[in-house]
């Protein structure tokens, strides 16, 4: 009761904050469902790109990790984008760092590479790219890369041979990978299938081939909440991150949510997602800090490839 009682007041509190601050609240659908309840919006990495880009708040708190923060901030350098945690990162974002890319390139520059970079990158990245893309639509900003260029892909190798299986382009892949959806194993899910047998599968394409291959439906975040609406059956295994069980949840309550489990746990956590709590965004909104902030010249290079995503995803 007591508890209760705190996270009401809690609740009040940020919603007051966010309207005398004139401040929009976005999050991702592996937020701890708190957060989700009381955002403005919750969705995936493209459907926030567009909800940071329409935005005419003075304010974005992004409940989410740093990229994403990072990919708002890009697109509205006037707004202030606050984030509950600054040391909220991503696997896939450190696995590829901007220098290391850099010497890459330099060294097969006779290639003249089409770059592709999946969002979950830092912002040094992003300026390095030709085009970013999100799971939502990486199969589109595939088919629209230029026919007479290689294509160099970072930095997740596994979105990325997903891309390559649905295209037929090949690419060259940084070998990058999030550290939350390789835990999901062929033997894991085949164990909960035997338990489930007639549940539909759905997994995220950060998961490995072996993993993919025995989905019935592979997408982003987003597009999972349509697969279970139109899947005919009840029970559904969710291969990705926990924190998506609550979005699906809300939408289709009717449905029987199965976590994808892995070989230690019954199901999986980002460790960067769940570092964001009710009482850090509070704390974000009281103080308009920590912000996320960039070079000019960084944002500038970086703005070019994400607004041609946009465009091409549309
Ligand atoms: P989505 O864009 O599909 O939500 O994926 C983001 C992410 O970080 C997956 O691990
Ligand atoms: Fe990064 Fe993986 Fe966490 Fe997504 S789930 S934010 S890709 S570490």
């Amino acid at each position: 009761m007591a508890s209760n009682a705190l996270s009401l007041d809690l609740k009040e509190e940020i919603l007051r904050l966010k309207k005398e601050k004139n401040a929009i609240i976005l999050a991702h659908n592996y937020q701890i469902g708190e957060i989700q309840d009381i955002a403005d919006y919750v969705g995936d990495s493209l459907g926030l790109a567009y909800k940071a880009k329409e935005t005419d708040a003075d304010v974005i708190a992004f409940c989410g990790v740093h990229f994403i923060a990072e990919t708002a901030k890009i697109v509205n350098p006037t707004k202030t984008v606050i984030l509950p945690d600054k040391d909220a990162g991503c696997s896939l974002e450190q696995a590829c760092p901007a220098e290391d890319l850099a010497a890459f390139l330099e060294e097969h520059k006779s290639k003249n590479y089409y770059v592709i970079a999946y969002i979950n990158c830092s912002g040094g990245v992003k300026a390095l790219c030709d085009v970013i893309c999100t799971s939502g639509n990486a199969v589109r900003i595939v088919e629209q890369a230029p026919e007479d260029r290689p294509i160099l892909f970072v930095p997740d190798q596994n979105l990325g041979s997903w891309v390559m299986e649905q295209t037929g382009r090949k690419m060259d892949l940084w070998q990058g990978a999030c550290y939350v959806h390789v835990e999901f194993t062929r033997q894991a899910i085949r164990r909960i299938q035997e338990e489930y047998p007639d549940a539909a599968v759905v997994a995220h394409p950060e998961c490995t081939y072996a993993v993919r291959i025995l989905a019935d439906e592979v997408c982003s975040t987003e597009k999972m909440i349509d697969f279970c609406r139109k899947s005919n059956k009840k029970d559904i295994i969710v291969v990705t991150e926990s924190g998506m069980l609550h979005r699906i949840k809300k939408e289709v309550p009717e449905k029987n949510l199965i976590p994808g489990p892995t070989d230690n746990c019954a199901c999986a956590d980002c460790r960067y997602m769940k570092m964001n709590t009710m009482e850090k965004l509070r704390d974000c909104l009281v103080n308009l800090s920590p912000t996320v902030e960039m070079p000019e010249e960084i944002r500038k290079r970086a703005e070019l490839p994400l607004l041609r995503m946009l465009e091409q995803s549309k």
